[in-house]
C-alpha cells in the first residue's frame, strides 16, 4: 500500500514538473496568490485612461495584435530600441502608428507598486486589451495569465509577419494561417476596427480608386485625404459608431463602407467568410462571443512560460 502511494505521489509530482516546463499552461488564476489586486489596477487605470481618450482603447488593443503576431504575445513590441538594440517600434508597422506605450508603462509602474517583480508585461498588455474593449462596450473575458516577456524582439518579423492594409484576402488568410489562426478568426478579430482610426495613407488608393467604395462615403473621406498630401490625417473606420465596440464594422462591410482594402475584401473577396459578415451583421451577441473566443486564442500564441523569459522591471528595456 505505501509503495502504492509512493508510486502515485511520485507520478503526479512528475506529471506537474512535465506540466510547467515541457506544456505550461496558461491560466486566468495565474496571480492569484501572488498579485490579487491585478485585476482591479489595471481596470482602474484603464478606467482613467478611456474617460480621457476613448480611441485609447482600440490602439492599445492594436499593441496587443501587433504583439501577439511577432514571435507570439510576448510584450516584444513594447522594448524600445537603444544603443544596438532594435525593437518592433520602428518597423513598417509600427512606426508612427503604434500608441498606447505610456498608458502600459503608467499601469506597470502601479503594478510594480503593488506586487514587485511579479507580473509580467505581455500579461498587463493582455488585461489592458481586454478591459479596453469592455469599457467601450464590447465583451469581456477570462484572460489566461502566466506569460514572461521577451529579452528579443525582431523588426523584420514585424515587418514581414503583420498583414499590410493593401492585402488581399489570400495574403491575410495566409499570415493568419501562419499564427495557427482560421478564416474564421481573421473575419471575427477584423471587427477590432469597429473601433479606432487610420491614417489617410493607408485608405487614400481605395477611396480614390476603387470600385467597390459607397460613393458618399468615398467624397466624405477624400476632404481630409487628398490624392496628395496628409498622409496622417486621420478619419474612424466605423462610419457610425467609432468608439463603440458594437457590429457595426460588419454593416459597413455590406454596405462597402469599409475602410481598408483590407477590411472590404472580407465581403467582396469571395470566400466562404461572406456568410460570416452577414451573420455579425444581423446578430451583435454572436460577433462579441466569436470576438471574445478568438482573441483568447490570439492571447495564446506561442507564450515564453516556465523560466522561459523573464518578468520585465520595466516594460521598455529588458532586465
Ligand atoms: C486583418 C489584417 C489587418 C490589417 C491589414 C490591419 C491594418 C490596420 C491599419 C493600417 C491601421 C491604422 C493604423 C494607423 O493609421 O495608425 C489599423 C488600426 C487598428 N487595428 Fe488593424 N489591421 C488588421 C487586423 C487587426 C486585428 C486582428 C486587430 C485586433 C484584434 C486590429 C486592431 C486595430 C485597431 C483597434 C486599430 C485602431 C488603432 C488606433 O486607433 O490607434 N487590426 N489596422
Ligand atoms: C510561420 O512562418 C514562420 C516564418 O516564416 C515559420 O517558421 C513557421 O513555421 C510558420 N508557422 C506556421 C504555423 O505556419
Amino acid at each position: 500500500m505505501a509503495t502504492l502511494i509512493k508510486f502515485f505521489v511520485t507520478l503526479s509530482i512528475f506529471s506537474l514538473l512535465a506540466c510547467s516546463t515541457i506544456n505550461a499552461q496558461l491560466s486566468p488564476n495565474f496571480y492569484a496568490k501572488t498579485c490579487s489586486n491585478l485585476q482591479t489596477i489595471v481596470r482602474n487605470e484603464m478606467i482613467k485612461v478611456i474617460q480621457k481618450e476613448a480611441r485609447m482603447g482600440a490602439s492599445i488593443l492594436r499593441l496587443f495584435f501587433h504583439d501577439c503576431f511577432v514571435n507570439g504575445c510576448d510584450a516584444s513590441i513594447l522594448l524600445d530600441d537603444k544603443g544596438t538594440f532594435v525593437g518592433e517600434k520602428n518597423s513598417g508597422p509600427n512606426q508612427g502608428s503604434a500608441r498606447g506605450f505610456e498608458v502600459i508603462d503608467t499601469i506597470k509602474t502601479s503594478v510594480e507598486t503593488a506586487c514587485k517583480a511579479t507580473v509580467s508585461c505581455a500579461d498587463i498588455l493582455a488585461l489592458a486589451t481586454r478591459d479596453g474593449i469592455a469599457l467601450l462596450g464590447g465583451p469581456s473575458w477570462a484572460v489566461p495569465l502566466g506569460r514572461r516577456d521577451a529579452r528579443t524582439a525582431s523588426q523584420s518579423a514585424a515587418n514581414s509577419q503583420i498583414p499590410g492594409p493593401s492585402s488581399d484576402l489570400s495574403t491575410l488568410t495566409r499570415m493568419f494561417q501562419n499564427k495557427s489562426l482560421t478564416l474564421n478568426d481573421l473575419t471575427v478579430l477584423s471587427g477590432a476596427h469597429t473601433i479606432g482610426q487610420t491614417e489617410c495613407q493607408f485608405f487614400r488608393n481605395r477611396i480614390h480608386n476603387e470600385a467597390n467604395i459607397d460613393r458618399n462615403l468615398a467624397t466624405l473621406r477624400k476632404r481630409n485625404c487628398p490624392t496628395s498630401g496628409g498622409d496622417t490625417n486621420l478619419a474612424p473606420f466605423d462610419s457610425v459608431t467609432p468608439t463603440k465596440f458594437d457590429n457595426n464594422y460588419y454593416k459597413d462591410l455590406i454596405a462597402n463602407k469599409g475602410l481598408l482594402h483590407s477590411d472590404q475584401v472580407l465581403f467582396n473577396g469571395g470566400g466562404s467568410q461572406i456568410s460570416l459578415v452577414r451573420k455579425y451583421s444581423r446578430d451583435g451577441a454572436a460577433f462579441s462571443r466569436d470576438f471574445a473566443a478568438a482573441m483568447v486564442k490570439m492571447s495564446k500564441i506561442s507564450p515564453l512560460t516556465g523560466t522561459n523569459g523573464e518578468i520585465r522591471k520595466n516594460c521598455r528595456i529588458v532586465n
